[in-house]
């Protein structure tokens, strides 16, 4: 039978990242083959018959050159639909005033909220394609985006919108997560219970009718929000059934990752101030630690994530970018994989699980992030020796080729 596989792929090596015992999750399969976007096949092809019999049920046949075929990476953590940028305040800290004095001022977060708002749909859409194509040139196939610097409906609605539209113009998949709760908006000074109203009442209802957001996160802190107003916002989205993430401990431990766990958060994000006394909690509610090296880079911060002991209960660790304009300007999802190693000692093998399979769990996504039949055909190939080449440079690899659903991009 001819053309059984849309693509067949023959003499690689494969890191599956499957969660099996080998570094990896390498596998003894050489070829595979793809349907419909799926991963139809996976085998060890040893001899010239073999390799020629599956030769003929494709007309897309690809020597892979004894080359690494992974997974594409999946960018779990990201914001980079907004207006302008934040190089003053860049400066700024580097005379001394630090990322929270900034925010207090009324700049940081809300700085970048006045320019999302007068940006309009056109200028958002092409900084946003502009920033989310150096993540696909790196192998990233799937990006999640959270809204969080309109705060008004409209805003926040057109910051969704823009987000998703990125998948017509690149061979992305874009999951988007509504993140209202990033910052009080000036219209709503001194009353921060009254913007979670506006958040449950106003703004959740239309985003989960219309399906706008596959996630709902907060940004759970002393210069965000507080513990019962972060749960008000999960007990409503909890409601509505969209799933939960959030922004905790980054700054301070504010209790926000057990609230989470208690929510049954897909991912608990930053954690550099997460107690080990919590760490029980999120093992249990299956909670994915999504580690920012980027932002903890970028603020100079000192309390490291408690990595150890994540490690010791099983609780999966994936990483991520976290771009956008204030505190991780990254748009590079190797340079997170090497941040993890250097700053978090993350060993190669963690890194790699942490940018593929741990961070499509981070995003409730079982059908990607591995190499296996029946997941999506979602690949990169790689002129390495090793995976562990790809956290031991600094962004020093691109891929020599990403597939996409199976599809050459
Ligand atoms: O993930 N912590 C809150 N939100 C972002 C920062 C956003 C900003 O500074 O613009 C973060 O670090
Ligand atoms: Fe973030």
């Amino acid at each position: 039978m001819t053309n059984r596989y849309d693509i067949l792929i023959y003499n690689v090596r494969i890191a599956s990242m499957q969660l099996n015992q080998s570094p990896y999750g390498a596998l003894t399969s050489n070829t595979l083959g793809v349907t419909d976007g799926h991963i139809t096949l996976l085998t060890e092809c040893q001899t010239p018959d073999e390799l020629e019999r599956l030769q003929q049920m494709s007309d897309n046949v690809v020597d892979g050159k004894g080359q690494w075929l992974l997974p594409g990476f999946v960018d779990c953590h990201t914001h980079l639909v907004y207006g302008g940028n934040r190089a003053e305040e860049f400066e700024m800290r580097l005379q001394g005033a630090s990322y929270v004095e900034i925010a207090q001022r009324g700049g940081g977060i809300k700085g970048t909220v006045e320019k999302t708002r007068r940006a309009d749909d056109r200028t958002l859409l092409n900084t946003a394609i502009k920033r989310a194509k150096r993540l696909c040139e790196e192998g990233v196939t799937t990006i999640e985006v959270k809204s969080g610097y309109g705060l008004d409906l409209d805003t926040e609605l057109r910051m969704l919108r823009v987000a998703k539209s990125l998948e017509q113009h690149l061979p992305v998949s874009i999951q988007t997560t509504y993140l209202g709760a990033h910052a009080l908006p000036n219209e709503f000074t001194d009353n921060a219970d009254g913007y979670i109203d506006f958040i449950c009442n106003d703004v959740l209802p239309h985003i989960a009718s219309q399906k706008l957001a596959d996630a709902v996160d907060v940004f759970c802190e002393t210069i965000g929000f507080s513990v019962s107003q972060t749960e008000r916002v999960f007990a409503c989205a909890q409601h509505y059934g969209v799933p939960i993430k959030a922004h905790v401990e980054q700054l301070s431990d504010s209790k926000g990752a057990v609230l989470a766990a208690k929510y049954g958060a897909l991912s608990v994000d930053h954690i550099e101030y997460l107690a080990d006394s919590d760490i029980p909690m999120l093992a249990q509610s299956g909670t994915v630690a999504v580690l920012l090296p980027g932002a903890f880079y970028y603020l100079n911060e000192v309390q490291k994530p408690p990595v150890d002991a994540l490690r010791a209960h099983n609780v999966p660790m994936a990483l991520a970018t976290d771009f956008n304009p204030g505190s991780s300007p990254l748009a590079s999802i190797l340079t997170a994989i090497n941040m993890g190693c250097v700053l978090f000692q993350l060993t190669p093998d963690e890194a790699l699980r942490g940018a593929t399979v741990h961070a499509a769990s981070a995003l409730g996504l079982q059908d990607r992030g591995v190499i296996d039949t029946g997941k999506l055909a979602d690949l990169t190939l790689w002129d390495i020796e090793t995976p562990a080449e790809l956290a031991y440079c600094i962004n020093g690899h691109r891929p020599t080729a990403v597939y996409k659903e199976g599809k050459h991009v």
